[in-house]
């Protein structure tokens, strides 16, 4: 595939066939998406990559807390809810899913049911949990880099004909995550990555998300002197 075509044909999984990945292209990707910038070159990241049953003892586990109306502990900040322009960039892809979901707005077991899919990982056959080393904590770079290696990893994934979406559902019971995916105290949980091979007959698996204009996110300085 051509770098436009895997840019502007990628876009976030959540239907997913229940078919395997082998473990060398997995690697492949990782391979592939470490190639990704960082501060200095300090790469602070690790994957871990889940399936079987550790992935399902964390839906469950996930599942159990979210219902249970358990606080989420997520390990970095996360500020104010959106509101503004921001909040209604929110709505406005959370419309277009539901549409094609066909779920109605006062439709709240749908709805309940579709934020739960989210704590499931999608139901996709593999789960990258991606965190930093801890002794980089405070320093906004490193969660810097992880959102470089992770939009590489999604990318490089999308290339070989695998679906992702990058989501904070997944570890937002980070103690969830912590044991089943048995990971060292010296890592901090910064995303989840739900991947696997796209279900072409899930609607939401065919939404593309708007983008705001060029215009709108760009300041150019010095051009027309
Ligand atoms: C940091 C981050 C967190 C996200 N969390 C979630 C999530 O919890 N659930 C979800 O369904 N999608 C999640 N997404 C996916 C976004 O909704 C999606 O990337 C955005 O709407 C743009 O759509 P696209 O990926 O299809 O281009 C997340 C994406 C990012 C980058």
């Amino acid at each position: 595939m051509q770098f436009d075509e895997v840019i502007l044909g990628r876009r976030s999984i959540r239907g997913y066939k229940p078919d395997p990945v082998p473990r060398e292209l997995i690697e492949e990707i990782i391979g592939l998406a470490m190639r990704a910038p960082s501060s200095m070159n300090t790469q602070p990241w690790s994957f871990y990559v889940i399936t079987g049953e550790p992935l399902e003892k964390i839906r469950a586990g996930n599942t159990e807390r979210m219902l249970a109306g358990v606080p989420q502990s997520r390990e970095f900040r996360t500020g104010e809810a959106f509101t503004g322009q921001h909040r209604d960039r929110q709505i406005g892809v959370a419309k277009q899913l539901f549409s094609a979901m066909d779920i109605a707005r006062d439709d709240k077991e749908a709805r309940q049911d579709w934020v739960m899919r989210g704590f499931r990982q999608f139901d996709a056959p593999v789960c990258v949990i991606i965190t930093y080393d801890r002794v980089l904590d405070g320093s906004d770079d490193t969660p810097f880099d992880c959102g470089a290696v992770a939009t590489a990893l999604v990318n490089a994934a999308w290339s070989r004909g695998l679906g992702t979406v990058i989501n904070s559902q997944g570890i937002m019971q980070s103690p969830v995550v912590r044991e089943h995916a048995g990971i060292a105290e010296d890592q901090v949980i910064m995303k989840s990555i739900a991947l696997g091979w796209p279900d072409e007959s899930f609607p939401a698996n065919s939404v593309v998300s708007t983008r705001k204009s060029i215009a709108d996110a760009s300041v150019f300085v010095g051009f027309d002197g």
